[in-house]
């Protein structure tokens, strides 16, 4: 499974990425607004660090809007996906987007039928909230099991990209359901590293290590 980070905050995603673990970056308006700078500033500058799919999400919801808008930040760089919301007007500019070779996420999934148009529409992926629909007593990876299994039935392109990750258990559970993306906040993809047995493990090794003679 690909991890991607959520987030416009330069310095995660700088360290993030020394770390080795990522391979693309979604952002969202919320996550823009708090990177504090225009956004195609802050996508250009993470084209910077990371290569692999960036993505940035159109805020017009005209069919003509999104499709100016998204052309214009596809056109920034070769790695720019263009994140559209999933109504009416977006999954028509999604098709367009696809005849013209523009990648797309299709973002604000809640139902696996709205994923099914997505992939018709020929999204290249489809973000389901999955933290989100837990909040409001749904389940999440019950989401993301309906529409893999859908993709995999009819054998459509679209990726299944798990977002609004809250936990490592969303993260695990997505890879073994079988989701091509999740997208992971920087503190999450702290927790994925972390375990107390390391931590007691390295700190009895470097203490045994004091009596090993020196020559
Ligand atoms: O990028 C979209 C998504 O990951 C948002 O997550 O935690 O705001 O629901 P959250």
């Amino acid at each position: 499974m690909k991890l991607f980070i959520d987030s416009g905050d330069m310095d995660e995603i700088r360290e993030a990425q020394a770390m080795g673990a990522i391979d693309g970056v979604t952002t969202n308006p919320s996550l823009l607004a708090k990177a504090g700078r225009p956004t195609k500033e802050t996508l250009l500058a993470i084209c910077e660090i990371v290569d692999g799919p960036i993505s940035g999400e159109v805020l017009a919801t005209d069919f003509e809007g999104i499709l100016a808008e998204g052309r214009e930040l596809a056109a920034l760089h070769p790695n720019i996906v263009v994140k559209v919301p999933l109504i009416e007007e977006g999954l028509k500019a999604v098709k367009t987007f696809t005849d013209e070779g523009i990648k797309t996420n299709v973002t604000l999934c809640f139902s696996a039928p709205q994923a099914l148009l997505a992939a018709k529409a020929g999204a290249t992926y489809i973000s389901p909230f999955v933290g989100r629909v837990d909040d409001t007593g749904g389940d999440g990876m019950e989401l993301i099991e309906q529409i893999v299994s859908i993709y995999d039935n009819y054998d459509f392109d679209t990726q299944v990209l798990t977002a609004s990750v809250r936990h490592p258990t969303h993260f695990i559970q997505a890879a073994l359901i079988g989701s091509h993306v999740a997208t992971v906040p920087f503190k999450v993809i702290r927790q994925l590293l972390k375990h107390p047995l390391t931590d007691i493990g390295l700190a009895r090794f470097l203490e045994d290590a004091k009596k090993i003679p020196a020559s």
